[in-house]
């Protein structure tokens, strides 16, 4: 690609908003955690792991995503583990970015919900510190578990309540549809939590009428599939609700066969707010700013194309109003400074 394209990448100020945790644990830092808490992992050595790392479906990716976390017991842990990923954004100019996190896959093993999050948020406050960098925490909860078990980690969330703005739905989305949590993501809401949720990344458009009817979702993670349903696409647009799409992970998930086939340009021309994100940037081979550059190559797609998407996802962010608008003039002016040298 264009050196100068993918310089304007590498230096534009981004927010990353999909991004879980867990899927950002690179196998040499989980061989390294693995070893000091003395717990063996399926896999021989960190080549063996990464060779496993092909995947025909999402439920492929989080058999392997699951057992990755198990060696996860610690608050160092997960600090090192989040800290990790704070260095990867101020490599890359990510300026804010909203987290998710899977408690379930932690207190299901008996790490409390009290380690997960203190170890995370002792590296967001470094990484503000340290790097100017702001993050929001999402809680979510794991769609192929019950109902009951949702609302037990709704209940463990409480005392933390302060430092976590949303909750969402995530794992395994055939078959878990989103009214399986109606009444846990109203009595999240009612905590103060805002909703969102995947939805249409394998799970049919119905699934995302069903996220925004009965969740009342605020942003869609993915809803690649939404382009199936004209009603849909206009609804979304009505309603000025962004989506979340992750380009890289759409490709290793077999969401789409090849990145010259991604929808996200013909989403952009439709009208729809898209933003581009990592997912779970260790197993899906790259970083945010890989995920622009793919695009760019594959859709041709050019600086005023990625500052759409980038303003789009502060614009979408959750942050304050104060914050946001902030973020937005700091972006106009990174653009008008680097625009007049295109
Ligand atoms: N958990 C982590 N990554 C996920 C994805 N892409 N879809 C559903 N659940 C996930
Ligand atoms: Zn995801």
């Amino acid at each position: 690609m264009k050196q100068k394209l993918q310089t304007f990448i590498q230096n534009i100020p981004k927010a990353e908003l999909h991004l879980h945790i867990e899927g950002t644990f690179e196998p040499e830092l989980m061989f390294a955690i693995a070893q000091r808490n003395k717990i063996d992992l399926p896999y021989k050595s960190v080549e063996e792991l990464k060779k496993a790392y092909q995947f025909s479906c999402l439920q492929d990716f989080l058999d392997i995503y699951y057992t990755g976390t198990n060696v996860l017991l610690k608050e160092e842990d997960f600090y090192d583990l989040t800290m990790a990923y704070f260095e990867k954004c101020h490599e890359q100019n990510i300026r804010h970015t909203e987290i998710m996190f899977d408690p379930q896959s932690h207190t299901d093993r008996g790490v409390s919900f009290e380690t997960v999050i203190k170890g995370i948020n002792q590296a967001r406050n470094e990484a503000q510190s340290k790097y100017g960098i702001s993050s929001l925490l999402i809680m979510s909860y794991l769609r192929h578990l019950s109902e009951e078990s949702a609302f037990e980690t709704l209940k463990q969330s409480l005392p933390f309540k302060e430092h976590i703005k949303a909750v969402g739905l995530d794992s395994s989305e055939k078959d878990n549809p989103p009214s399986k949590f109606e009444r846990v993501f109203q009595a999240s809401v009612q905590e103060g939590y805002v909703p969102l949720a995947h939805a249409g990344e394998e799970g049919s458009s119905e699934y995302i009428w069903e996220a925004l009817k009965l969740l009342k979702i605020h942003r869609i993670d993915h809803g690649n599939r939404c382009l199936e349903d004209r009603n849909l696409i206009d609804y979304i647009i009505q309603n000025d609700i962004a989506l979340t799409v992750c380009p890289l992970s759409n490709l290793e998930l077999k969401v789409v066969t090849d990145l010259k086939q991604h929808p996200i340009r013909q989403m952009l021309n439709l009208g729809l707010k898209v933003t581009v994100n990592s997912d779970d940037p260790a197993y899906f081979g790259g970083q945010l700013n890989k995920n622009f550059e793919a695009i760019a190559e594959n859709l041709n797609l050019g600086e005023s194309d990625i500052y759409e998407l980038v303003r789009n996802s502060f614009q979408y962010s959750l942050l304050p109003e104060t914050e946001k608008q902030k973020h937005l003039k700091d972006l106009e002016n990174f653009y008008q400074k680097n625009f007049f040298f295109l």
